[in-house]
């Protein structure tokens, strides 16, 4: 990686913007690439394959580590992205780590939503599949599923990679975690509902509500569907409405991802480390990389969520409303309006470029 930052362009041929894409109706539609996404990004890499302009993929999506998402965009897009430019919706469940990096907490969503988790340091942590797994009859549907979960075959024991000693009949859950879109809305709304109205003990209704982390609140976004597709902020109205329902307290949780404004914060420190470590390692020009970025670009195709986004966090940020998406107006969107709105994420960066030169 260093290799390919040591050839970044002379000073003057360097840029003070950098760009944060989103993924989902932005670059890709399910894993095809849109928009002339994978042309667009080459234009940011020099003919040596340099990067040119620091840019990062801001997505709400997840469920693999960074680190294989970046190798996973790589091969689809066509240009070597490092982990540290793919900030995925749970990305900032990072600085929870302290307050619960010994406690028994659960993960759930596609992909590898546990693995994530003890990724970033916790030692103490279940997917819902497993953890549901050791409790007979919690999902009283479970049996007309046709489908089967890898747990199901190992029932009782746990991976040694993810777990150490726990006591499922003694150890409460101190935190839950919706890491990304969960697969079994039912199951996960029944075990959710167990874990966060008994106190984290599941029949044992003894205690208070454990804390609730979702990695982001998208209500649709864009997959390979034609139509947009419910989000987890479609699945947290769904636990919220069910819980409230059964349970005197009203659901308390707690939302990352975009469109919050220390999303984009963190996205300007990483890109701005992006920029700097060039400037430093290679340049030395005596810029230590803390001058502010003139201009920093979210292409997003949700108005809620990535406009908003950028619209809250303002200055430096400059939003670019793509129509691949989520998004299909005509002119721009009422409530959240872009700075500029064009069909394709091509179309965006060949805007970019152009104001920059
Ligand atoms: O599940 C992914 C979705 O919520 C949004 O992804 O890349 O459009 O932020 P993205
Ligand atoms: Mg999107």
């Amino acid at each position: 990686a260093s290799r390919l930052y040591s050839q970044l362009q002379s000073k003057h041929e360097r840029s003070s913007f950098g760009i944060a894409f989103d993924i989902d109706g932005v670059v890709l539609r399910g894993r095809v690439p849109i928009g002339g996404s994978p042309q667009a990004l080459r234009r940011l890499y020099g003919e040596s394959g340099a990067l040119k302009v620091p840019f990062i993929f801001l997505t709400n999506g997840g469920g693999i580590p960074e680190s294989r998402r970046a190798i996973e965009l790589s091969d689809l897009l066509g240009v070597y992205i490092l982990p540290s430019q793919v900030v995925q919706g749970h990305s900032s469940f990072k600085t929870l780590l302290k307050r619960y990096e010994n406690e028994l907490i659960i993960a759930t969503g596609k992909g590898e939503p546990a693995l994530v988790m003890s990724e970033y340091g916790f030692k103490k942590v279940l997917s819902l599949d497993e953890y549901a797994s050791y409790f007979e009859n919690i999902d009283p549907v479970s049996q007309y599923k046709m489908w089967t979960t890898k747990w199901e075959s190992s029932k009782g024991s746990c991976p040694k990679n993810l777990v150490p000693s726990f006591n499922i009949a003694s150890d409460r859950v101190k935190a839950a975690f919706v890491v990304s879109d969960p697969v079994d809305w039912g199951r996960d709304i029944q075990v959710l509902c167990d874990i966060l109205s008994s106190g984290g003990l599941p029949g044992d209704d003894n205690g208070q509500q454990p804390p609730l982390y979702f990695a982001a609140d998208d209500l649709e976004y864009q997959a390979a569907f034609p139509s947009e597709r419910l989000g987890m902020g479609a699945f947290r109205i769904a636990l919220e409405s069910v819980f409230n329902r059964i349970h005197c307290n009203a659901l308390d949780c707690v939302i990352f991802g975009k469109p919050n404004p220390f999303v984009f914060k963190n996205t300007e420190a990483i890109l701005r480390q992006l920029h700097s470590s060039c400037d430093d390692n290679y340049i030395n020009n005596g810029n230590n990389g803390s001058h502010p970025f003139k201009t920093l670009y979210m292409i997003g195709d949700n108005p809620l969520v990535d406009i908003k986004g950028a619209q809250q966090a303002g200055h430096p940020w400059f939003s670019i409303l793509t129509r691949t998406g989520v998004f299909r107006g005509k002119d721009n969107h009422a409530e959240f309006p872009a700075d500029l709105v064009v069909d394709t994420v091509e179309e965006a960066v060949d805007y970019i470029l152009k104001r920059e030169s």
